[in-house]
């Protein structure tokens, strides 16, 4: 039950409307709400319909609407969730102020978000693209320091399509799970989940500037083709140094996310402890999440037994953090 305008609002009605909020109302435009908006009828304890969506408002009817917003009594259907939903995504922190949102659509609108900010930015690597997604990234952290169990969500909405978006998606979430794992009855600092949930975003950004005929190509690749490929997470750490952004996780996301324990990675053949932490993470993160998705020269394969592979790769994968992806996929903690 939603209390509104002095009154109750019955519990059908609150599970087919959502209370808009003063800040949601004034992400609208004010003349034209992209959305059917509705009143509280005491009488009748129903809502009935005061403007139709795309309707041009008067002066009168914007503040008539303020003013209903105000005393909690403007509402929005269900129905119009996706147009709703839509108008999130280019806002995301409006998620956090919103609580009607049920935790599936806060995660779907929040994904959409991400991989929406990513796509922009690989096109585009400069600060003003820049900015809006580090933004999301911080919802993002908050929606998880509210509730680290949120991490399954997430988990749920891994995609098994490839795209550079959807794959810095699958890597930022399965490396956020992994550090929330690893970090499990320790002391995690928000600061710390910040940098590295930007870290494990941005690793791969350097594979946009990779042509994608390259990417997409099934065969082998050429002697320069496949260095163009070794060279990108060094493209994506100057990215970043363009960019001013400098912080440990983000070089160790970048540089070791294809490091490996044995020394057969690249670029520098690190090994065993001269990688750290986060790059581990980062490397089984970027494996998974590859793994997951169709590519033109291997099937989607099936998560649970993704980790498993990588959890009997131990000479090349840290095996402790494999075995907890593997564990959680195993016996459904995270699916
Ligand atoms: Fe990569």
């Amino acid at each position: 039950m939603t209390k509104s305008a002095g009154s109750t609002i019955p519990a059908k009605i609150d599970e087919e409307y959502y209370q808009i909020s003063e800040e949601i109302l004034s992400s609208f435009p004010k003349f034209r709400p992209p959305v059917d908006l509705f009143r509280f009828n005491e009488e009748a304890l129903t809502l009935v319909p005061i403007i139709r969506k795309g309707q041009r408002l008067t002066n009168e009817q914007v503040e008539e609407v303020h003013a209903l917003c105000l005393a909690e009594n403007l509402f929005v259907a269900r129905s119009d969730h996706p147009i709703y939903s839509e108008h999130m995504v280019k806002q995301l922190d409006l998620v956090l102020q919103d609580s009607n949102l049920k935790e599936s659509e806060l995660a779907d609108i929040c994904m959409r978000a991400l991989i929406m900010r990513y796509e922009a930015f690989a096109e585009q690597p400069v600060r003003p693209v820049f900015d809006p997604l580090y933004k999301d990234i911080m919802v993002f952290t908050e929606i998880l320091w509210l509730d680290k169990h949120r991490i399954k969500l997430f988990m749920r909405r891994l995609s098994h399509d490839y795209s550079l978006g959807n794959h810095a998606f699958n890597s930022l979430i399965v490396g956020t799970w992994l550090l929330l794992r690893v970090m499990e009855g320790g002391e995690l600092r928000r600061r710390d989940l910040d940098r590295a949930a930007l870290a494990f975003f941005l690793q791969d950004i350097g594979m946009a500037k990779i042509p994608a005929f390259i990417l997409n190509k099934p065969g082998s690749l050429k002697a320069e083709e496949l260095e163009k490929v070794v060279l990108h997470p060094t493209v994506s750490y100057k990215i970043m140094q363009k960019l001013d952004l400098a912080f440990d996780e983000l070089a160790q996301a970048s540089l070791e996310h294809h490091e490996r324990l044995d020394g057969t990675g690249y670029p520098q053949k690190s090994k065993g402890q001269q990688i750290s932490r986060i790059g581990r993470i980062a490397a089984i993160a970027d494996s998974f999440a590859a793994m997951i998705t169709k590519r033109p020269y291997a099937e989607a394969k099936d998560p649970t037994q993704a980790a498993q592979e990588l959890a009997a790769d131990q000479k090349r994968y840290d095996g402790q953090l494999t075995g907890y992806l593997a564990a959680a996929l195993l016996t459904g903690a995270v699916s």
